[in-house]
């Protein structure tokens, strides 16, 4: 939970400065925009004034030649004209001479400024192409922090949840081990060493007392033998029940049905609503231990009376209904080291089935099974 919480953290944080950093990657965009925009006016404008030029330098040029060829006829004929005459076509001449170099330099002034313009447009139109391209990747980015990155956290913490559960399922196999030895240690092969015990007895009561006394110690020593037996069958048969493979899963939940309720003295009802056909091994396996299981917990947890077990076998589906009449329980309570119930959701998924279980307190609990059939 920790990891997830500084995952959690990382990511806000990332949120926040990809966020601020869109915020003011628009900004430059919009300054570049309102400065592109001031520009062009100003481009319109210089362009203009640049056309008014060209104008009148070519009226000033028309007006500077005119007075030249004033002015080379004037020098030609010097003696037609008055002093005066010729100081005004003079002057004039150099007047419009120097005008023109005025306008030439305005023209030239202005042309320069519209060139630069020019150029800074072209560079802000590239601003605002980038600042726009940069925005929508932020926002590509912001998208996949907020949402796709968020879950990304969900699937590593499902990993992790997947990981624990998978050694916690080693752990409870090898508690289902230590339990089994413990069985096997206290029944069996404590009867065992008992009945090595009373074999070597009844030799010496053979050789001190006689035949009869022998006789009647063996009979004991048989009932004994047969107790051993039940118990070893009984492990066996939890471990797994050799009728599943010869019989199959309907034959074999019927006995185990049977059997459980003379040992716990409950009322249990078996019925078979569909085929009894034979089904893949291992479905068999699957579904016999999540009855079991469900039973258990009917005697271990609900202090049940009544459990009522209903399977059908159909061409494409198994359906299992298991109902108890006990104390029921609330399936929000998570319960540490119990696996029962994981287990069993575990082995519907992987058998791509589905499971309900619905519990009311005090009225009991049915939990509802369905997996399909593969037809190959
Ligand atoms: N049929 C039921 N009736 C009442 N409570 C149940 C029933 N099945 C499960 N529970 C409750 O759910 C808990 C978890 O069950 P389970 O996962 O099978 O673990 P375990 O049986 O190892 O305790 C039980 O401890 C019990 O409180
Ligand atoms: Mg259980």
């Amino acid at each position: 939970m920790a990891d997830k919480q500084v995952l959690e953290q990382i990511i806000t944080k990332t949120i926040d400065t990809v966020g601020a950093s869109r915020e003011e990657i628009f900004k430059i965009g919009e300054q570049s925009r309102h400065e592109f925009q001031m520009l062009e006016k100003e481009l319109c404008e210089v362009r203009l004034k640049v056309n008014d030029l060209i104008e009148k330098s070519d009226q000033t040029d028309r007006q500077a030649r005119l007075a030249r060829n004033r002015l080379v006829e004037v020098s030609k004929n010097f003696d037609k004209f008055s002093n005066d005459e010729v100081r005004v076509a003079y002057e004039q001449a150099n007047e419009f001479q120097v005008q023109l170099a005025i306008l030439r330099h305005e023209e030239q002034q202005l042309r320069e400024r519209r060139d630069s313009i020019e150029r800074r447009i072209g560079a802000l139109r590239e601003t605002i192409e980038r600042s726009d391209t940069l925005s929508g990747q932020m926002s590509v980015v912001y998208n996949f922090l907020a949402g796709d990155l968020r879950q990304f956290g969900e699937i590593v913490e499902d990993a992790k949840e997947k990981q624990k559960f998978g050694l916690k399922i080693i752990e409870a196999q090898e508690e289902e081990r230590k339990r089994l030895s413990r069985e096997i240690h206290d029944g069996p092969a404590q009867m065992m060493a008992n009945l090595l015990l009373r074999s070597e007895l009844i030799e010496r009561i053979y050789n001190e007392r006689g035949i009869q006394e022998a006789l009647s110690e063996i009979k004991d020593l048989r009932k004994m033998v047969k107790l051993s037996l039940g118990e070893v069958r009984r492990i066996i048969y939890d471990l797994r029940p050799m009728a599943l493979d010869d019989l199959g899963l309907v034959p074999t939940l019927s006995k185990y049905i049977k059997t459980f309720a003379e040992h716990t003295n409950m009322k249990l009802s078996f019925k078979n609503v569909g085929k009894e056909k034979r089904i893949p091994p291992q479905l068999e396996v699957a579904l016999f231990r999540l009855v079991q299981e469900a039973l258990q917990n009917a005697y271990k947890h609900a202090n049940a009376t009544e459990v009522e077990v209903k399977i059908e076998i159909t061409d494409k589906k198994v359906i299992i209904l298991v109902k108890d009449d006990g104390q029921g329980f609330d399936m929000k309570e998570k319960k540490e080291g119990s696996f029962g119930l994981i287990g069993m959701k575990e082995r519907i998924n992987m058998l791509k089935g589905e499971m309900k279980i619905t519990s009311k307190l005090n009225v009991g609990t049915t939990i509802f099974i369905v997996v399909p059939l593969m037809n190959d």
